[in-house]
Order: structure tokens, then sequence, then C-alpha cells
């Protein structure tokens, strides 16, 4: 039973690894609620007038993470939003922490086996920065492996295996918006920061 966060959220955010789906679940979703959505990737390249691939090439991780600290306090103020943040966001100290109380923070979460599918099928779009070495599986596995203790701080876990992008936005809207109950079991939510 997926129960609804003990608050009315102003805002989501949603964490998770590379390929979990945070922006097109928050995308969707702040269609469904009527809500802005911000992804803060986009917003980067935006700003920079850079898309990732080059900032990470001019910059390096270092000067990209220096990025996502920048522009993070400004959107995360924002009320009836929903915030897709880009996979190493949470690796940033302080970010999580710093996300005001009315914030309902999700964790979609995927298997390694998932993203590594989900990755070779998304075969034309760019190679992402961080999957440019010699070994990309290993990288994944290392990578994904150091940050689930940092997702696991969400507020709400949404398993995204097996299940479809409007079945999780299903669930989500329903957690938004107060409801008891949501259809789907392999989700489960406490208070945020928890
Ligand atoms: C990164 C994930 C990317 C993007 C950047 C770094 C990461 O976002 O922010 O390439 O460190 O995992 P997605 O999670 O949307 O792929």
């Amino acid at each position: 039973m997926t129960t609804a966060p003990p608050f009315a959220p102003a805002r989501v955010v949603l964490i998770g690894f590379m390929a979990s789906g945070k922006t097109v679940v928050g995308r969707r979703l702040a269609q469904r609620l009527g809500w802005r959505h911000v992804d803060v990737d986009r917003e980067i390249e935006k700003e920079e007038g850079l898309p990732i691939e080059s900032i990470f090439a001019q910059r390096g991780e270092v000067g990209f993470r220096e990025l996502e600290v920048r522009i993070t306090p400004s959107i995360s103020k924002l009320d009836r939003t929903v915030i897709s943040t880009g996979g190493g966001w949470i690796t940033n100290p302080g970010l999580f922490d710093g996300l005001p109380q009315d914030t309902l923070t999700v964790w979609l979460k995927v298997s390694l086996e998932e993203v590594l599918r989900r990755v070779a099928a998304s075969g034309d779009r760019p190679v992402r920065p961080l999957l440019r070495g010699a070994d990309p599986p290993g990288r994944l596995r290392d990578l994904l492996r150091s940050r689930e203790p940092l997702y696991a701080r969400a507020a709400v876990v949404i398993e995204t295996e097996g299940r479809s992008v409007p079945e999780v936005v299903d669930t989500l809207e329903r957690l938004v918006r107060g409801n008891r109950s949501a259809p789907h079991s392999q989700s489960s939510s406490s208070q945020n920061g928890s």
C-alpha cells in the first residue's frame, strides 16, 4: 500500500540513475497536475548555451557539478513544479538537504540490467559523458552502487522495473494529490528526508 506524504507538496523532485525516466515522468506528471516542469540539465544547457556533452568536455565533471550547485537553489524554490534532476545531482553535498521542507522527493529506481537495456536501446542519442570510457557497463555498475544509498534518502521510492511511464505517473499523481491508496504495491513512502 502506498501512503500519501503527511503534507501537501509544493513541488516534486525526481532523483535516480541515468535512464530511470526522470525527464519523461517529470514532464508527464507536471502535465497531469497542471504544474510547471523544470529539468535541471536543460536549465544548465540554456544558461550555458551548450549541450551537457560540451560542458563535460570543456570543464569536466567537476565543472558540471558546480553548475548543478549554482542553479539548484533558484529552481528548488519554485512552487507547483516538478523538478527532474540529472543522475549525479544527488552526489553534490548539501543539495538534497537544502530542499525546502514542503518538497516531495522521489527516487525512480531502476536495476543495472534495466539501465544497460535502456542505454543500449537509446543508441541514437549522444553517448552520456560519463560512459565514454573503456568499460561503460562496469562504470554504470560502480556508479549505481555508489549512488544507491544517496537515492535511498528520497521520501518515496518507486520501482520502475516492469512498469510503464503512465503507471508510474498515476502512482505519483495520487501521492501528490493526497489520496490514501494507489493501485501498485511496489512503492513506499515516508516523510521527506528521513
Ligand atoms: C549524469 C546524468 C545525466 C547528466 C550528466 C551526468 C550522471 O543526466 O546530468 O550527463 O552523473 O549520472 P540523466 O540522468 O538525465 O542521464
